[in-house]
Protein backbone atom coordinates (compact mmCIF):
# COMPACT_ATOMS: atom_id res chain seq x y z
CA UNK A 1 0.00 0.00 0.00
CA UNK A 2 1.17 3.35 -0.76
CA UNK A 3 0.08 6.55 0.85
CA UNK A 4 0.89 9.93 0.36
CA UNK A 5 2.44 11.84 3.56
CA UNK A 6 -0.06 14.13 5.24
CA UNK A 7 1.23 17.77 4.96
CA UNK A 8 2.22 18.65 7.95
CA UNK A 9 2.70 22.08 9.52
CA UNK A 10 3.67 21.47 13.55
CA UNK A 11 7.37 19.63 14.17
CA UNK A 12 6.72 15.34 15.07
CA UNK A 13 5.18 15.56 18.61
CA UNK A 14 4.37 19.23 19.04
CA UNK A 15 0.72 19.33 20.86
CA UNK A 16 -2.23 19.42 18.19
CA UNK A 17 -4.93 19.40 20.34
CA UNK A 18 -5.54 20.72 23.87
CA UNK A 19 -8.56 20.33 25.93
CA UNK A 20 -8.50 22.62 29.05
CA UNK A 21 -11.90 21.77 31.63
CA UNK A 22 -14.27 21.00 28.95
CA UNK A 23 -18.00 20.66 29.53
CA UNK A 24 -20.44 19.37 27.86
CA UNK A 25 -24.46 18.89 27.79
CA UNK A 26 -27.27 17.61 26.45
CA UNK A 27 -30.54 19.33 26.89
CA UNK A 28 -31.64 21.85 29.57
CA UNK A 29 -33.24 22.31 32.92
CA UNK A 30 -34.56 19.33 34.28
CA UNK A 31 -33.86 17.12 31.08
CA UNK A 32 -30.01 18.52 31.26
CA UNK A 33 -27.23 15.58 30.94
CA UNK A 34 -23.84 16.51 31.51
CA UNK A 35 -22.09 14.19 29.01
CA UNK A 36 -19.00 15.26 29.85
CA UNK A 37 -17.49 16.85 32.39
CA UNK A 38 -14.01 18.98 33.42
CA UNK A 39 -12.41 17.36 30.78
CA UNK A 40 -8.47 18.05 30.50
CA UNK A 41 -5.28 16.64 28.18
CA UNK A 42 -3.22 17.03 25.32
CA UNK A 43 -2.85 15.30 22.16
CA UNK A 44 0.65 15.51 20.60
CA UNK A 45 1.06 15.25 16.93
CA UNK A 46 1.87 11.24 15.10
CA UNK A 47 0.07 9.59 18.52
CA UNK A 48 -2.74 7.20 18.48
CA UNK A 49 -5.05 6.77 20.97
CA UNK A 50 -7.76 4.57 22.28
CA UNK A 51 -11.08 6.60 23.67
CA UNK A 52 -12.37 3.36 25.95
CA UNK A 53 -15.28 3.18 28.73
CA UNK A 54 -18.77 1.68 28.56
CA UNK A 55 -21.72 2.67 26.48
CA UNK A 56 -23.07 5.89 27.34
CA UNK A 57 -19.68 7.23 29.09
CA UNK A 58 -19.39 10.40 26.65
CA UNK A 59 -17.08 8.72 23.92
CA UNK A 60 -18.59 10.06 21.05
CA UNK A 61 -19.33 13.02 22.62
CA UNK A 62 -15.39 13.47 23.22
CA UNK A 63 -15.01 13.00 19.71
CA UNK A 64 -17.41 15.04 18.03
CA UNK A 65 -15.70 17.98 20.87
CA UNK A 66 -12.35 17.39 19.50
CA UNK A 67 -13.43 16.84 15.61
CA UNK A 68 -15.09 20.54 15.86
CA UNK A 69 -18.44 18.98 14.89
CA UNK A 70 -19.61 20.08 18.65
CA UNK A 71 -19.20 23.14 20.70
CA UNK A 72 -18.12 23.01 24.14
CA UNK A 73 -20.28 24.46 26.27
CA UNK A 74 -17.35 25.56 28.26
CA UNK A 75 -13.69 25.27 29.00
CA UNK A 76 -10.99 25.56 26.47
CA UNK A 77 -10.34 23.88 23.08
CA UNK A 78 -7.05 24.81 21.18
CA UNK A 79 -5.79 23.59 17.65
CA UNK A 80 -2.10 24.26 16.85
CA UNK A 81 -2.79 27.14 19.56
CA UNK A 82 -5.51 28.71 18.30
CA UNK A 83 -8.46 28.64 20.67
CA UNK A 84 -11.38 27.37 18.22
CA UNK A 85 -13.80 29.55 19.50
CA UNK A 86 -11.96 31.68 16.74
CA UNK A 87 -13.07 29.45 14.34
CA UNK A 88 -16.52 29.84 12.60
CA UNK A 89 -19.26 29.04 9.74
CA UNK A 90 -16.66 28.43 6.44
CA UNK A 91 -13.14 29.08 8.48
CA UNK A 92 -14.26 25.79 10.75
CA UNK A 93 -15.39 24.33 7.98
CA UNK A 94 -12.05 24.68 6.12
CA UNK A 95 -10.21 24.02 8.74
CA UNK A 96 -12.10 20.37 9.62
CA UNK A 97 -11.93 19.87 6.24
CA UNK A 98 -8.08 20.09 5.73
CA UNK A 99 -7.02 18.87 9.06
CA UNK A 100 -9.33 15.99 9.75
CA UNK A 101 -10.63 12.81 8.15
CA UNK A 102 -13.47 10.80 10.04
CA UNK A 103 -14.54 7.34 10.16
CA UNK A 104 -17.80 7.36 11.30
CA UNK A 105 -20.37 5.06 11.00
CA UNK A 106 -22.83 7.89 11.35
CA UNK A 107 -21.11 10.06 8.60
CA UNK A 108 -23.06 7.04 5.63
CA UNK A 109 -22.08 6.41 2.49
CA UNK A 110 -24.79 7.06 -0.05
CA UNK A 111 -25.94 3.96 -1.24
CA UNK A 112 -27.16 5.55 -4.53
CA UNK A 113 -24.33 6.81 -5.61
CA UNK A 114 -20.84 5.58 -6.73
CA UNK A 115 -18.17 4.50 -4.26
CA UNK A 116 -15.91 7.23 -6.35
CA UNK A 117 -18.76 9.74 -5.78
CA UNK A 118 -18.70 9.22 -1.88
CA UNK A 119 -14.77 9.00 -1.44
CA UNK A 120 -14.88 13.08 -3.22
CA UNK A 121 -17.52 14.32 -1.25
CA UNK A 122 -15.34 16.04 1.13
CA UNK A 123 -13.33 17.41 -1.70
CA UNK A 124 -16.50 18.80 -3.03
CA UNK A 125 -17.02 20.70 0.68
CA UNK A 126 -13.51 21.87 0.13
CA UNK A 127 -13.90 23.55 -3.21
CA UNK A 128 -11.22 21.29 -5.26
CA UNK A 129 -11.82 20.55 -9.30
CA UNK A 130 -13.30 18.57 -10.85
CA UNK A 131 -9.94 16.93 -12.09
CA UNK A 132 -8.18 16.96 -9.19
CA UNK A 133 -11.26 15.35 -7.14
CA UNK A 134 -11.51 12.31 -9.96
CA UNK A 135 -7.33 12.16 -9.67
CA UNK A 136 -7.21 12.03 -5.82
CA UNK A 137 -10.29 10.00 -5.31
CA UNK A 138 -9.28 7.41 -7.31
CA UNK A 139 -5.78 7.53 -6.05
CA UNK A 140 -7.35 6.96 -2.28
CA UNK A 141 -9.35 3.99 -3.65
CA UNK A 142 -6.26 2.16 -5.09
CA UNK A 143 -4.42 2.76 -1.88
CA UNK A 144 -7.46 1.18 -0.16
CA UNK A 145 -7.39 -1.90 -3.25
CA UNK A 146 -10.70 -0.65 -4.22
CA UNK A 147 -9.73 1.05 -7.87
CA UNK A 148 -11.85 -1.43 -9.40
CA UNK A 149 -15.13 -0.71 -7.48
CA UNK A 150 -14.77 3.17 -8.03
CA UNK A 151 -18.19 2.89 -10.26
CA UNK A 152 -20.18 0.46 -8.36
CA UNK A 153 -22.91 1.78 -6.23
CA UNK A 154 -21.45 1.73 -2.50
CA UNK A 155 -25.08 -0.10 -1.77
CA UNK A 156 -23.17 -3.29 -3.14
CA UNK A 157 -20.14 -3.14 -1.38
CA UNK A 158 -19.58 -5.90 1.12
CA UNK A 159 -19.45 -3.94 4.87
CA UNK A 160 -15.31 -3.95 4.81
CA UNK A 161 -15.20 -2.50 1.64
CA UNK A 162 -17.67 -0.29 2.36
CA UNK A 163 -15.47 0.69 5.84
CA UNK A 164 -12.23 0.82 3.19
CA UNK A 165 -14.35 3.00 1.53
CA UNK A 166 -15.02 5.19 4.43
CA UNK A 167 -11.31 5.28 5.35
CA UNK A 168 -10.58 6.32 1.53
CA UNK A 169 -12.92 9.00 1.82
CA UNK A 170 -11.36 9.86 5.24
CA UNK A 171 -7.95 10.03 3.42
CA UNK A 172 -8.82 12.44 0.39
CA UNK A 173 -7.77 15.84 2.10
CA UNK A 174 -4.22 14.55 3.29
CA UNK A 175 -5.57 14.75 7.25
CA UNK A 176 -3.27 15.12 10.07
CA UNK A 177 -5.42 13.68 12.20
CA UNK A 178 -8.06 10.79 11.58
CA UNK A 179 -11.08 10.18 13.53
CA UNK A 180 -12.42 6.94 14.39
CA UNK A 181 -15.61 5.65 16.36
CA UNK A 182 -15.70 1.98 16.17
CA UNK A 183 -13.88 1.43 13.21
CA UNK A 184 -14.15 -2.42 13.22
CA UNK A 185 -17.22 -2.59 15.12
CA UNK A 186 -19.38 -4.02 12.50
CA UNK A 187 -16.66 -6.27 11.05
CA UNK A 188 -15.77 -9.79 10.93
CA UNK A 189 -12.18 -10.43 13.15
CA UNK A 190 -10.49 -10.87 9.83
CA UNK A 191 -11.77 -7.56 8.15
CA UNK A 192 -11.58 -5.97 11.20
CA UNK A 193 -7.86 -6.33 11.10
CA UNK A 194 -7.25 -5.59 7.46
CA UNK A 195 -8.60 -2.17 8.29
CA UNK A 196 -7.02 -2.19 12.01
CA UNK A 197 -3.98 -2.63 9.93
CA UNK A 198 -4.34 -0.12 7.40
CA UNK A 199 -5.17 2.77 10.15
CA UNK A 200 -1.54 1.58 11.84
CA UNK A 201 -0.01 1.97 8.86
CA UNK A 202 -1.59 5.93 8.44
CA UNK A 203 -0.46 6.39 11.75
CA UNK A 204 3.03 4.68 12.10
CA UNK A 205 4.70 5.31 8.88
CA UNK A 206 2.84 8.71 7.91
CA UNK A 207 2.42 10.22 11.02
CA UNK A 208 -1.35 10.72 10.86
CA UNK A 209 -2.84 11.12 14.28
CA UNK A 210 -5.28 8.09 14.99
CA UNK A 211 -7.49 9.20 17.79
CA UNK A 212 -10.26 5.81 17.79
CA UNK A 213 -13.32 5.01 20.36
CA UNK A 214 -13.52 1.27 20.29
CA UNK A 215 -14.34 -1.60 22.32
CA UNK A 216 -11.75 -4.04 21.44
CA UNK A 217 -8.89 -4.98 23.68
CA UNK A 218 -6.92 -5.93 21.09
CA UNK A 219 -7.11 -2.95 19.27
CA UNK A 220 -6.88 -0.15 22.50
CA UNK A 221 -4.12 -2.05 23.18
CA UNK A 222 -2.11 -1.56 19.98
CA UNK A 223 -2.59 2.05 20.40
CA UNK A 224 0.45 4.56 22.16
CA UNK A 225 -2.19 5.90 25.20
CA UNK A 226 -5.32 4.48 26.49
CA UNK A 227 -7.97 7.25 27.67
CA UNK A 228 -10.26 5.86 29.94
CA UNK A 229 -13.80 7.66 30.41
CA UNK A 230 -16.29 7.08 32.85
CA UNK A 231 -19.23 9.49 33.20
CA UNK A 232 -17.86 12.10 31.26
CA UNK A 233 -15.01 12.53 32.77
CA UNK A 234 -11.19 10.44 32.13
CA UNK A 235 -10.23 8.56 34.85
CA UNK A 236 -6.93 6.88 33.65
CA UNK A 237 -4.69 7.91 30.89
CA UNK A 238 -2.05 5.31 30.13
CA UNK A 239 0.39 8.21 29.34
CA UNK A 240 0.22 9.95 32.73
CA UNK A 241 0.47 6.14 34.18
CA UNK A 242 3.72 5.60 32.16
CA UNK A 243 5.15 8.45 32.89
N1 LIG B 1 -28.35 14.52 21.51
C1 LIG B 1 -28.39 14.05 22.76
N2 LIG B 1 -29.35 14.45 23.62
C2 LIG B 1 -29.39 13.99 24.89
N3 LIG B 1 -28.50 13.12 25.42
C3 LIG B 1 -27.53 12.69 24.60
C4 LIG B 1 -27.42 13.13 23.24
N4 LIG B 1 -26.35 12.52 22.68
C5 LIG B 1 -25.82 11.76 23.66
N5 LIG B 1 -26.51 11.85 24.80
C6 LIG B 1 -26.21 11.18 26.07
O1 LIG B 1 -24.88 11.51 26.45
C7 LIG B 1 -24.22 10.37 26.98
C8 LIG B 1 -22.93 10.10 26.23
O2 LIG B 1 -23.27 9.70 24.92
P1 LIG B 1 -22.16 9.21 23.89
O3 LIG B 1 -22.83 9.00 22.59
O4 LIG B 1 -21.03 10.16 23.94
O5 LIG B 1 -21.72 7.84 24.55
P2 LIG B 1 -20.66 6.74 24.05
O6 LIG B 1 -19.65 6.58 25.14
O7 LIG B 1 -20.19 7.07 22.70
O8 LIG B 1 -21.56 5.42 24.04
P3 LIG B 1 -21.54 4.16 22.99
O9 LIG B 1 -20.38 3.29 23.40
O10 LIG B 1 -22.87 3.48 23.28
O11 LIG B 1 -21.44 4.69 21.60
C9 LIG B 1 -25.22 9.22 26.93
O12 LIG B 1 -25.82 9.06 28.21
C10 LIG B 1 -26.26 9.68 25.92
O13 LIG B 1 -27.51 9.15 26.21
MG1 LIG C 1 -20.48 6.21 20.80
Amino acid sequence: MTISSPVTNAPAGATIISARDVHKSYGSGQNRFDALKSISFDIREGESIAIIGKSGSGKSTLMHVLALLDAPDSGDLELDGVDTKRLRGRKLNRTRNKTFGFVFQQFFLTGSNTVLENVILPMKIAGVGRAERKRRGMAALEQLELADKAKNKAVNLSGGQKQRTVIARALVNNPRIIFADEPTGNLDSNTGAVVEDILFTLNREHGITLIVVTHDEDLAARCDRRIHIRDGRIVEDSSEVAA
